[in-house]
């Protein structure tokens, strides 16, 4: 991470788990653990029930609330869906767009995923944007290229001013909810490719402000080492945050 120029991002994703209750009992415990949280930011992303539990549990905290999706349409036809609009009435921060488990269960493709990014950013949400390779994928070589391609289409039409406000998120298939996590190494060089992509896109300016972080088998343990990396700026945490001991080390490590 590099605290100059960009902020360090820790955020929990906790999928399809915890009830109402149970999403407050789990923020009761984890307030009191992370409350010193003063070199990064910390958000939790939960189901869209538990979200008014948990902006009324954080309300005094410096804790953020994202959701996990969105509807790519502002409103419409579209029963069970969940629009931009009602997480910013909420007053949720941020939004996850592109999950591979919204990839490969939802047929999420590139370009749905750009056209959710234009309306978080368009409703004053912060688009969490995912990438990320499959083992075969990295096992032909070709991590880097896939990856440039779906941030660049993550990224068209998407003006620098905007640019800011999003944040992206490396999260190799073969890391997620498997206990194999990726090296830092190669965690810090498909952080750094990303950058240069935007670079390339943006400039270096505006390219250095982006946060990047890394997701997939991040914890306690491993969580300082994914850190030191230049270009990963923060985690995207799954099976880790849904236990507080466990989410505040990682932050804490985020915190050193
Ligand atoms: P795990 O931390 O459980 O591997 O999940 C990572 C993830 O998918 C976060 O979005």
């Amino acid at each position: 991470m590099n605290r100059r120029y960009r902020k360090t991002i820790i955020a929990g994703n906790w999928k399809m788990n915890k009830t109402p209750s149970e999403a407050r009992q789990l923020i009761d415990e984890l307030k009191p653990l992370i409350s010193k949280a003063k070199w990064c930011e910390v958000v939790l992303c939960v189901p869209y029930v538990d979200i008014p539990v948990a902006l009324r549990a954080l309300k005094d905290s410096r804790i953020a609330v994202g959701a996990q999706n969105m509807h790519h349409e502002e409103s419409g036809a579209y029963t069970g869906d969940v629009s931009a609009s009602m997480l910013k009435d909420l007053g949720v921060k941020y939004v996850i767009i592109g999950h591979s488990e919204r990839r490969a269960y939802y047929h999420e493709t590139d370009t749905l995923v750009n056209q959710k990014v234009h309306l978080a950013l368009k409703t004053g949400l912060r688009p969490i944007v995912c990438v990320g390779e499959t083992l075969e994928q990295r096992d032909q070589g070709v991590t880097l290229d896939l990856i440039t391609v779906q941030v660049k289409a993550a990224l068209s039409g998407v003006s620098a001013e905007k640019l800011r406000q999003i944040v992206f998120a490396y999260e190799p298939i073969w890391a997620i909810g498997t206990g194999r996590t990726a090296t830092s190494e190669q965690a810090g060089e498909v952080g750094a490719s990303i950058r240069t992509t935007i670079r390339k896109m943006y400039g270096a300016r505006a390219a250095r402000s982006v946060t990047i972080q890394y997701g997939g088998s991040m914890n306690a343990a491993n969580a300082h080492d994914l850190l030191a990396q230049l270009d990963v700026d923060g985690g995207l945490i799954g099976g880790a945050s849904l236990k507080a001991a466990d989410f505040a080390a990682i932050v804490q490590a985020a915190n050193q």
